[in-house]
């Protein structure tokens, strides 16, 4: 059932793609705009929102932390972003003005149902976006959005964050739509995008032997770091967790802009460091900066493992390894520069010797607080 692949976690990498595209049949009409009849909550409603909460765990909540991103600058929505497990304890401002997004792939984790049902009982309306038909998380919602990835096998989520950051931008766009911002064109513009970045994610999935190769040559490590900036800092954060979780190793990700704050502090002679770098079109300002952060690690010693456009020259000078990604609109950069973070996590795993379906002591849907 592994389809000739050698793992589950391999299988899922590769069908992202289809996962994607999956994710997105049936939700954008012939003229461009979405149809998301699915969710049950009134465009009337949708308009009235002054507020988004999302709820998350794991790899979910950096879906999570990334549709932020999306949903304040499409639609100038306040959005917060919090750990399920976090959430109730703290009395959380919340009223029928706050929309909730529940992410889960499995529809039933704990920690996320507990902090929907807290959700509901101080009136909100909670929208679950999740890949499990009729689990526990959808059904206590008051709407879902469903991913449509398949089943995932490994206990590793990959397919799943692939198709709940299509989600979320789904979700934000048609938050766009309805209150109708002043974002018009370009929405239009995005969901096109959206449409074509199935073909960004195959394209990168055809050029990761070197990555395998970097990935096997770094099995004695202990340590490795993930940089990034914007939309790139929870994908920094999420290829520390891949490999935490896969590989056993200390992985930490950090915003660029904090090394100066402390974690510059840990940068050694050979210390691979990973840097997830945004698109230098757009927010160009923003790419200036961690070239220079760039820049900076290597002067302190640091192997640097670049992630960055194809179209992106400045990055090359200081790049020990250079990984090419697709040029892609900002926001949606997370769809494919997370893949050769899996990629890399996962070859790093099996060069260690580890399950890479089962890792120890996880479980692939945690219901237990
Ligand atoms: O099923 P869920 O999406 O609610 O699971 C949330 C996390 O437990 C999950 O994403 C976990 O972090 C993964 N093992 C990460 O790869």
């Amino acid at each position: 059932e592994k389809g000739g692949y050698a793992s589950f976690m391999l299988k899922e990498i590769a069908e992202q793609p289809k996962a994607v595209a999956d994710t997105l049949l049936g939700r954008i009409d012939a003229s461009g705009s979405l149809t998301l009849d699915e969710v049950r909550i009134s465009a009337a409603e949708l308009r009235e929102m002054d507020k988004v909460v999302i709820v998350a765990c794991g790899t979910a909540f950096h879906a999570g932390l990334i549709a932020k991103y999306a949903i304040e600058h499409w639609t100038r929505i306040p959005c917060e972003v919090e750990l399920a497990s976090e959430f109730r304890y703290r009395d959380p401002i919340l009223d029928q003005q706050t929309l909730v997004i529940a992410i889960s792939q499995s529809g039933e984790t704990m920690d996320t149902l507990m902090a929907l049902r807290h959700a509901r009982e101080q009136g909100s309306k909670v929208l679950a976006i999740c890949n499990t038909n009729g689990s526990t998380i959808p059904r206590e919602s008051d709407a879902v959005l469903y991913t449509h990835a398949g089943p995932e096998v490994a206990v590793a989520s990959t397919k799943a964050f692939l198709t709940q950051l299509v989600a979320c931008y789904l979700v934000a766009l048609y938050l766009g739509q309805v209150r109708g911002t002043k974002w018009g064109d370009e929405i239009r513009a995005v969901i096109r995008d959206l449409a074509r970045i199935g073909d960004a994610v195959e394209q990168v999935l055809g050029t990761m032997e070197p990555v395998r190769e970097l990935a096997r040559s770094l099995a004695a490590q202990d340590t490795v770091l993930f940089l990034g900036r914007h939309v790139g800092y929870p994908v920094a954060l999420e290829g520390a967790l891949k490999l935490k979780e896969l590989a056993y190793m200390h992985a930490e990700g950090f915003a660029a802009g904090e090394l100066k704050h402390g974690p510059i502090a840990l940068i050694e002679e050979g210390l691979p460091v990973v840097v997830v770098v945004p698109s230098p079109r757009g927010r160009s300002v923003l790419h200036d900066k961690i070239v220079s952060n760039i820049q900076e690690i290597r002067a302190r010693g640091a192997r640097t493992i670049v992630i960055a456009e194809e179209d992106d020259e400045a990055v090359v000078p200081y790049a020990d390894h250079l990984v090419r990604i697709p040029a892609t609109p900002t926001l949606l950069q997370p769809l494919v520069a997370t893949v050769p973070l899996q990629v890399f996590a996962c070859e790093l795993a099996t060069a260690r010797g580890n399950e890479v379906d089962q890792p120890r002591n996880l479980a692939k849907s945690v219901t237990v607080e």
